[in-house]
């Protein structure tokens, strides 16, 4: 047979390429190449079939036959590197584990619990008209206290005690001192709420620690009154407790408000009957509040003859202890994973164990 003709020799050549080809195709595109370039129209073999027609006659039968056999085999090797690219299965690198099993769960990891409260208390308050307003959590004494209507040297303050920088800086022991600085840099009418961490000098115990939450709500226009706070304050309270929860206001003392209340709410656990969780008394404390003293508002440059104000204090981990029946507030900084996966969902996804 001739150079160019077709014999055996040639076929086993084309064979051997052809198979290392295949067994090199990394994907389905190159695959489908050489299937074309092998079978197609004008493939490399399809041609060959077709051109032993110029053979001697005795020939051809041998050489039509063994191109066919080199069909068959081409096409079952394709189908099988198909089928391993396909399946992510390379020859040279068999897949490694046991595609029937179940796939790993991966951990998602959640949002603090007191993150989740936050946002929605936040949320109820956006509901009602209230925007955000920011304050440091290194504050001067000035806005946490002096502005604020704590006098220097006032028992008021032994009540927050806190960690100071020096005689003028110190941590904020509440939410409070945004409300002079919201004020002195926008004019009235305003209603915003600002939530944040506050510290405070005390000895730990299951209801104290010494950096917790507050969340601050103010809100200053004409002839806002006490009907207003408790309109609000309530509307809160049955958003976030249940529309079945009484409000009561207890008078109380506070140096920037007056006058000023204590907020207590129906106690979830007994519905108000009395129970360990309210020293029997059926009520739970959760707020303080009160209307803006005017001292407050001249501190902040408002005339407190042309406005009116209340304000309220939340305490974050309180009501998060309250609704979740969390036991004791150090466990919000304890950083264990068992207690905060409690309330995430969706904390592991893909299979099950
Ligand atoms: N700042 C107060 C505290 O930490 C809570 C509070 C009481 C805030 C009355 C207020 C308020 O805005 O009107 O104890």
């Amino acid at each position: 047979m001739s150079d160019d003709g077709i014999d055996r020799k040639v076929l086993e050549q084309i064979e051997r390429e052809a198979t290392d080809r295949l067994r090199n195709a990394g994907d389905l595109e190159t695959l489908e190449e050489l299937r074309i370039n092998y079978l197609g129209r004008k493939g490399v073999l399809t041609l060959a079939l077709r051109s032993i027609g110029q053979l001697p006659q005795e020939e051809r039968p041998l050489i039509g036959s063994l191109i066919n056999e080199i069909k068959g085999r081409f096409n079952s090797l394709f189908d099988e590197i198909k089928a391993g690219i396909s399946a992510g299965i390379s020859d040279e690198e068999p897949y490694p584990g046991d595609p029937s099993l179940p796939g790993r769960r991966m951990w998602t990891g959640g949002p603090h619990i007191l993150h989740k409260v936050m946002k929605d208390v936040k949320e109820i308050f956006y509901r009602m008209g209230y925007s955000l307003a920011e304050g440091p959590e290194v504050e001067l004494d000035y806005y946490n206290f002096e502005a604020l209507n704590f006098p220097k040297d006032h028992p008021s303050r032994d009540t927050q005690d806190t960690f100071y920088i020096n005689r003028d800086i110190l941590l904020r022991t509440q939410t409070s001192p945004v409300q002079v600085r919201h004020m002195e840099k926008y004019d009235p009418p305003l209603r915003v709420i600002s939530p944040g961490r506050v510290y405070r000098n005390e000895t730990p115990d299951p209801s104290h620690a010494s950096e917790f939450h507050q969340m601050e709500g103010l809100y200053v226009d004409r002839d806002v009154s006490l009907a207003d706070l408790r309109n609000d304050v309530t509307y809160f309270i049955h958003s976030f407790f249940g529309r079945e929860t009484n409000v009561r206001f207890r008078p109380h003392f506070f140096p920037f408000t007056e006058p000023s209340a204590e907020v207590d709410m129906t106690c979830f656990a007994c519905s108000g009957d009395g129970c360990p969780i309210c020293q029997k008394t059926g009520w739970i404390e959760i707020m303080g509040a009160g209307m803006v003293h005017p001292n407050v508002f001249k501190f902040a440059g408002y005339d407190p003859d042309s406005v009116t104000g209340f304000a309220f204090g939340l305490g974050i981990d309180r009501i998060a202890m309250l609704k979740y029946g969390v036991d004791d507030i150090r466990r919000f900084l304890a950083n264990d994973i068992r207690f905060l996966s409690q309330f995430w969902r969706g904390s592991w996804v893909g299979a099950e164990k």
